[in-house]
């Protein structure tokens, strides 16, 4: 049998580079061809100390189906992981034209891919804020896989456009397909725009960190090398046609998480924390229920929030040139500087 060779778009990203690093630690018998249109939230810096024999990375937009057909033959892709997004609910309320075309066209593009080379198998990374949001009164409900999808942000709605997609490819072409929906990831090599990493720098700059409304906004955490591992065990176990919840079992509301990083890096709470605005048709709660993958895989977290969040922190202070270029723009020169022209 040839080599496994899998596709990784956003694999620039943050937790399309966490996946490609797991893989390529773990040995993992698979040839990755990392494909990023590096947009403002992909980071070539990712992944750099992984390109070689194994992991080749190729520049390109999802969205450009001739490329995609080059790629996959040039290289004999047989797999499909799918992560590319826009992925910013702040900014899909600014604007969702680029959310609608990546994440529903381009998952469109990726599916005729995979349906016209008739490739093995595709995965699609969805997302938890499909279902939409849950009672704040009722601790007890959870969404599973049968939850209806009832979006409400032009970034879940768009992610939502391409979880059907995925779904419709199944049952009218009977197209191998995956789905996993995760809530909430933290980890290493997360952008800076996102609440954790956000205000983990903006402390170790010495800034204030902005906490929307009142606070009490509750999602699941999962530390982002569980949701890689999730994703690769739904890629070798998972069946056909269905979708897998992916969740920590961590529910806790924006206070507590800034609490536990005010305390973790010695800053007070009135000095330090600043409220804004909520932002518009903000979800309050998100809970996973995360049976499933559990009986039919064989899955579960194996991280736990106090020591995980200790050791992002800890990635934080170690890797401070890695989000200052972030922080500063200078990391969109960094394919210049390696490749030339952007
Ligand atoms: N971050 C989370 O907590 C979370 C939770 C559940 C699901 N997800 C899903 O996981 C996936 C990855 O999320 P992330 O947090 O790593 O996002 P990210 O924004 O860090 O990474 C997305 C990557 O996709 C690339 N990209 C964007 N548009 C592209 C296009 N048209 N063609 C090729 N590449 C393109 C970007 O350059 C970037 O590298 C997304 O599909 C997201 O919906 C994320």
């Amino acid at each position: 049998m040839s080599m496994r060779t899998l596709l990784v778009t956003g694999a620039a990203g943050f937790i399309g580079s966490n996946f490609v690093r797991m893989l390529a630690r773990r040995r993992e018998p698979v040839r990755i061809i990392a494909l990023d249109k590096l947009t403002y939230a992909g980071n070539l810096a990712n992944l750099a100390d992984l390109l070689g024999d194994q992991v080749t990375f190729v520049r390109g937009d999802i969205c450009n189906a001739e490329l995609l057909d080059h790629v996959a033959s040039e290289y004999r892709v047989s797999e499909v992981v799918h992560f590319a997004a826009e992925s910013h609910v702040d900014r899909s309320i600014l604007g969702s034209g680029p959310f609608v075309t990546t994440n529903v066209i381009g998952t469109q593009v990726l599916l005729d891919l995979a349906k016209n080379r008739k490739l093995d198998k595709f995965l699609y990374v969805s997302t938890d804020e499909v279902y939409g949001t849950l009672p704040e009164d009722q601790p007890d409900v959870k969404f599973t896989e049968e939850t209806p999808l009832q979006p409400n942000s032009p970034y879940s709605a768009s992610k939502a456009g391409g979880d059907c997609l995925v779904r419709s490819y199944f049952h009218t072409f009977h197209l191998p397909v995956l789905t996993t929906r995760c809530s909430n990831n933290y980890g290493p090599y997360h952008f800076p725009e996102k609440l954790i990493p956000l205000f983990v720098t903006n402390l170790m700059e010495d800034k204030q960190v902005p906490l929307y409304g009142d606070g009490k906004n509750v999602r699941d955490w999962l530390y982002v090398e569980d949701h890689c591992d999730a994703i690769w065990t739904v890629l070798n176990k998972g069946k056909f046609g269905e979708a897998y919840n992916v969740g920590g079992n961590n529910e806790m509301t924006n206070r507590q998480i800034t609490e536990i990083i005010l305390r973790e890096m010695g800053k007070p709470w009135d000095k330090y924390v600043r409220y804004v605005q909520d932002r518009p048709g903000h979800d309050r709660r998100y809970a996973i229920d995360a049976s499933k993958i559990k009986r039919e895989c064989g899955w579960e977290p194996k991280f736990r929030f106090p020591e995980a969040i200790k050791t992002t922190i800890q990635w934080y202070r170690d890797n401070e040139s890695w989000w200052r270029q972030i922080k500063s723009g200078e990391y969109l020169k960094y394919y210049d500087t390696q490749y030339g022209g952007r």
